[in-house]
């Protein structure tokens, strides 16, 4: 034991000086670490004596007055240490009061780190002043050696701890770095989509560089904490919102990236109604980091699994519904209700579980069908129906299918199926909405006024008067109108629909498209219109000349009515390219 020897060395050189106590002058340096007097005996256990502090708390350069008493004792030493660490070096420097009875001394590299007695003359208190160092940490303590007589001594008493005031400005310099998160260099990338990460991205090959799609990840790379990145175009915030059903609100947990300043606020809350989502004031994310450039916004940070502390935050290790949404913020940094239909997952996802790649739809599975029924009915069944009413009368005059005129029966066919497929698609958006929509402008008034003339008008068909009854011209003329009536109407229905935020087509396509399919049809009707009248002129020249008689006339309309096949296949066509582009449309959204 080399330092026991060291010990007794020391103190047998004391002795020979002055045999009643170690260093009766206090020149103790020895000691500066361990504080203890090299007097081969152990120390005490319980001391008697305390320091006593004037203050609680104190800043860089403050004089603390610092009181050691007790029953009279010969020695002591005196130092300040950093509290959490009470074997580390002294800390601050002393000022004395009592300068014939106490001395500095200077322990490691710091100037009167330490204070001590100057002869063993009994004393029962000391006093000295302690100064704060500019370096301080946070909270320093007072511990003291203190010698009764030779034999008797108490090592390291503990005195009181005094820490600096979190004071306003570096609580305020913490926090701001605690919730300001930091700018991200590089961009996201979706390599790892799938294999290590779990993605939702739209559209669904969505590269994060390309800054005009959706992304957000999730790294289940520790076993307690998930990464979270998020991405998206947008100049007021992007969101993630964790659901347990298919409507945002009700408590969902919410995630934002909100851009205020060219800089983004990265904040969790609660979406409890359908309006404006209550920030939480707790934080419970870490590793905040984020990016602002070219209208992408991009953020990133760490949750941990389970926040049983934090309201509001569920258990990432459940199945949810993943709402992704954008939206505007206002001047105060407020967030506007997103403007279009967030994304929402097909189905519930564990985001901590095996990593999927997958996509999400911006539109509710009924509004869709609702939407493609409607295409089919009011773009394709009922125009076709109506022109083979309307010019193909003639063309397979002795043609019967089921006893009726096959004009009859695919006419009658059509037009009930578009009534069916009409009846069906109506109640989706109200089962979808659960009543009546308040934001869907004028296409539900449009549409239940659809609704109740194509109802109106096979009842109105099935009660008409036999052919040749004088009130059959009421009938017809009242079932052409009514029925072109329903056809304008229907037209401007889809076009109020297809831009509804609950299934918004892409813009201005779906405009162009629509107006398209308009010029098709209407083009294809005046040409039919066209056509008949020159058959009919022709037909009446030739029997004005009367030179060619029965056979010229069927010999014309033989070949009017190839055209008309013709006009009607090449309109099919087209009428279904219409169709499948909107479908597609649809499919895609
Ligand atoms: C002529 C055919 C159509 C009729 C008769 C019709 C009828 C209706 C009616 C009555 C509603 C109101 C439901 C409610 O208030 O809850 C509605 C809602 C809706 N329709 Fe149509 N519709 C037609 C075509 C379309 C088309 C072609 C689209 C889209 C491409 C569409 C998209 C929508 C959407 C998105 C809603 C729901 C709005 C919301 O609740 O947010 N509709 N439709
Ligand atoms: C503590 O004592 C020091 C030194 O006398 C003095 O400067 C300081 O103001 C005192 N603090 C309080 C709170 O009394
Ligand atoms: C806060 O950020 C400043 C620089 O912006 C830095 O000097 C300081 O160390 C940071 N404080 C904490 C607690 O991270
Ligand atoms: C994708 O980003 C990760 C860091 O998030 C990085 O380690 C990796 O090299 C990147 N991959 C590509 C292909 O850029
Ligand atoms: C989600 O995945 C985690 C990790 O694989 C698993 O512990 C947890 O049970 C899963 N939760 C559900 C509801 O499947």
């Amino acid at each position: 034991m080399e330092s026991s020897k060291m010990a007794v060395l020391v103190c047998v050189l004391a002795f020979l000086s002055e045999p009643s106590a170690g260093y009766p002058n206090g020149k103790v340096k020895e000691a500066c670490s361990n504080m203890v007097p090299v007097h081969g005996h152990g120390p005490q256990k319980s001391p008697k004596h305390t320091i006593e502090v004037n203050v609680t708390e104190f800043k860089p350069g403050d004089h603390v007055k610092v009181t050691l008493s007790g029953p009279p004792f010969e020695g002591f030493f005196l130092q300040a240490r950093e509290a959490e660490n009470l074997e580390g070096a002294a800390i601050g420097s002393f000022v004395l009061a009592d300068k014939k009875r106490s001395q500095l001394l200077t322990c490691g590299r710091v100037k009167n780190s330490a204070v001590s007695h100057t002869s063993k003359s009994k004393k029962t208190y000391m006093n000295t002043y302690w100064i704060a160092p500019r370096d301080s940490p946070k909270s320093i303590q007072f511990l003291v050696t203190v010698v009764e007589k030779y034999s008797i001594f108490w090592v390291k008493i503990p005195g009181p701890v005094i820490s600096q005031p979190t004071s306003p400005i570096s609580t305020t310099t913490m926090a701001a770095n605690a919730t300001l998160p930091v700018p991200l260099t590089q961009l996201f990338n979706a390599s790892e989509c799938g294999t290590n990460k779990f993605c939702v991205r739209y559209p669904w090959s969505c590269d994060p560089k390309a800054k005009d799609c959706f992304f957000l990840s999730f790294r289940h790379d520790y076993p307690d904490s998930v990464l979270v990145e998020m991405s998206g175009p947008s100049e007021g915030y992007i969101a993630f919102a964790l659901s347990d059903d298919q409507w945002m609100g009700g408590g969902d947990d919410a995630y934002l990236c909100i851009s205020e300043d060219h800089h983004i606020d990265i904040k969790t809350a609660s979406l409890v109604g359908r309006t404006y989502p209550e920030m939480d004031s707790e934080d419970a994310l870490e590793e905040k980091t984020w990016r602002v450039a070219d209208g992408l916004i991009q953020c990133s940070f760490r949750r941990r699994i389970n926040l049983p502390a934090f309201r509001g935050r569920v258990n990432l290790d459940a199945c949810y519904y993943i709402f992704l949404a954008d939206g505007e913020t206002s001047e105060g940094g407020g967030i506007h209700k997103h403007t279009r239909q967030p994304l929402i997952t097909n189905g519930k996802q564990n985001v901590t579980g095996p990593p999927k790649d997958i996509g999400g739809s911006r539109s509710p599975f009924l509004i869709k069908i609702h939407g493609a029924l409607m295409f089919v009915a009011w773009m394709t069944t009922v125009s076709i129906g109506v022109i083979v009413a309307r010019f193909f009368k003639p063309v397979w005059p002795h043609l019967l299918l089921f006893g009726e005129e096959i004009w009859f029966q695919v006419h009658r066919g059509l037009m009930l199926v578009t009534v069916l497929l009409t009846s069906v698609s109506f109640v989706l958006p109200f089962l979808y909405r659960g009543g009546w929509s308040e934001e869907a402008g004028f296409h539900p008034y449009f549409g239940c006024t659809v609704m109740a003339l194509a109802i109106f008008q096979p009842l109105m068909a099935g009660l008409r008067p036999p052919p040749q009854a004088p009130r059959r011209i009421i009938f017809n003329w009242l079932h052409w109108s009514t029925g072109t009536i329903v056809r304008i109407l229907a037209v401007i229905t889809m076009f109020l629909g297809m831009d509804l935020p609950a299934l918004n087509l892409p813009d201005p396509w779906d405009t162009y498209l629509m107006t398209g399919f308009v010029a098709w049809h209407v083009g294809t009707d005046v040409l039919l219109e066209i056509h008949g009248y020159c058959l009919i002129r022709k037909v009446e020249v030739l029997e004005d000349d009367r030179i060619q008689i029965l056979q010229s006339i069927n010999s014309a309309e033989a070949q009017g009515h190839t055209f008309k096949k013709a006009v009607l296949f090449i309109y099919i066509c087209g009428n279904m390219a219409f169709l499948i582009a909107f479908l597609m449309g649809i499919v895609q959204i």
